[in-house]
């Protein structure tokens, strides 16, 4: 489980690697592209709400604190995403403030900007993994991504509404 104090995120468990998923399913979280692009291809209009965007310490991050190196403090956002109105994800990024460097220090001022546009449009992201995990009935994944080599962790809890589970 994944027990972040005061977070908009549930506690996930965290699967084992392998661990069966449905074909369906899968082929959503494993998606390597942009979500908010496909997301973008169920609904006339994606929208994002931030919930929280504020600097944290390692204290306050939990157990995700072992997937980032060590830092005096982390940026985090959480935010709500919307298609068509109807929320269809929560997501909460932590991002280390040494890969808040460069241009990078952008990712402090996305605001309503959806993280995908920044992090898509970079030509420098790689992705170390992707962890799939359940709140419940509900899938959810987490990827620790790489900005020119600099991580960042990004939690996505797929909602009932979102098209995932239409499949
Ligand atoms: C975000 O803007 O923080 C965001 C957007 C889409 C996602 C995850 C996070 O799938």
């Amino acid at each position: 489980m994944s027990g972040n104090r005061d977070s908009i995120l549930p506690p996930i468990a965290w699967l084992p690697e392998n661990s069966p998923i449905p074909d369906a399913i899968s082929d959503w979280l494993m998606e390597l592209g942009s979500m908010t692009r496909r997301f973008e291809r169920h609904c006339g209009l994606v929208q994002v709400e931030p919930q929280r965007e504020c600097f944290v310490t390692c204290e306050q991050l939990g157990e995700e604190a072992e997937h980032l190196p060590y830092s005096e403090r982390y940026w985090l956002r959480e935010i709500v995403l919307l298609g068509d109105g109807q929320p269809w994800l929560l997501g909460r990024t932590v991002i280390p403030q040494e890969t808040l460097t460069g241009p990078d220090q952008a990712l402090v001022d996305l605001g309503t900007l959806p993280l995908g546009r920044y992090l898509f449009s970079s030509n420098t992201l790689t992705r170390d993994y992707i962890h799939v995990g359940q709140q419940g009935e509900r899938w959810a994944r987490r990827s620790r991504l790489r900005l020119a080599d600099k991580p960042l962790l990004l939690t996505e809890l797929f909602l009932p509404s979102s098209p995932l589970y239409a499949v």
